[in-house]
């Protein structure tokens, strides 16, 4: 009698704290929802507001060569984006917070952003929709055909974003959303191709790059590992 009480006490026990759970993650999710997805995304779009200010001569200038500027600064924030955005699965897994993962999405979208600008700055303002010059540029200068092969990538992955797309798609849709890897290395590439003399920032990219994607193996292999011993056991 006495232990169908006690086990009555830790079931009702135990349903407490699940409910106490769930309902944490549902605030959780609001507060992201309503405060930090606002913040992170409008923190997202100072890079371009400085950009913006600078060609009205608002804050700082362009310096002498404002086009390449321009183009510069978007490149480099959409390569710092698809960075980050490729940040976010680490750290959550490594802090065991899962709500970081919801900010994936936006900033991946921010990473196209930013890249589709930089090629809309090259497009009008440096080639000034020059369709045949365009066309030779992307054939045959290999750094902007590499380019624009990761810009078509990211293109295909901001179109099926969506929660809907996911659904539809679905195991296709990982296998699609996996391409995030090639994006950054035919990114990084892209940025080493062209850079002259100092190679110390794509050097740079290249190095993080390699970490997460390290990580990325290191973590696989981990799980393999797991799923072996537990299936021998
Ligand atoms: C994922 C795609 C892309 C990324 C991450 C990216 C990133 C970058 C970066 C970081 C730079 C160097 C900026 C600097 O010197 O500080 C750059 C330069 C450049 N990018 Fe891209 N880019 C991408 C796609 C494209 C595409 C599609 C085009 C055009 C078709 C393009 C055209 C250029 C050009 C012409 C430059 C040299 C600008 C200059 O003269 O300094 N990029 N890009």
């Amino acid at each position: 009698m006495v232990t169908a009480n006690r086990s009555r006490i830790s079931t009702t026990g135990s349903i407490c704290a699940g409910t106490f759970e769930a309902k944490r993650a549902v605030d959780v999710t609001r507060q992201i929802r309503i405060v930090w997805k606002p913040v992170v995304f409008l923190c997202s779009l100072v890079p371009l507001a400085l950009i913006l200010t600078d060609i009205y001569g608002i804050g700082g200038s362009l310096g002498a060569n404002p086009i390449e500027e321009i183009q510069d600064r978007l490149g480099n924030w959409g390569l710092r984006f698809i960075m980050i955005a490729l940040a976010v699965t680490p750290i959550r897994q490594l802090t065991g917070r899962n709500w970081i993962g919801q900010f994936r999405r936006m900033l991946g979208l921010f990473a196209f952003s930013y890249v589709f600008l930089h090629f809309l700055s090259w497009l009008i303002l440096d080639q000034e929709m020059k369709w045949s010059a365009i066309a030779e540029d992307i054939f045959e200068r290999p750094f902007i055909t590499i380019g624009f092969a990761a810009l078509l990538m990211l293109l295909m992955m901001a179109a099926t974003s969506t929660a809907a797309a996911r659904r539809r798609l679905g195991r296709t849709w990982q296998k699609l959303h996996n391409s995030v890897y090639a994006v950054a290395i035919l990114g990084v590439w892209h940025y080493w191709w062209q850079v002259k003399k100092d190679v110390s920032e794509p050097l740079l990219y290249a190095a993080l790059l390699s970490v997460l994607l390290g990580y990325r193996l290191w973590y696989r292999r981990r799980r393999r590992l797991g799923q072996r011993i537990a299936l021998e056991s």
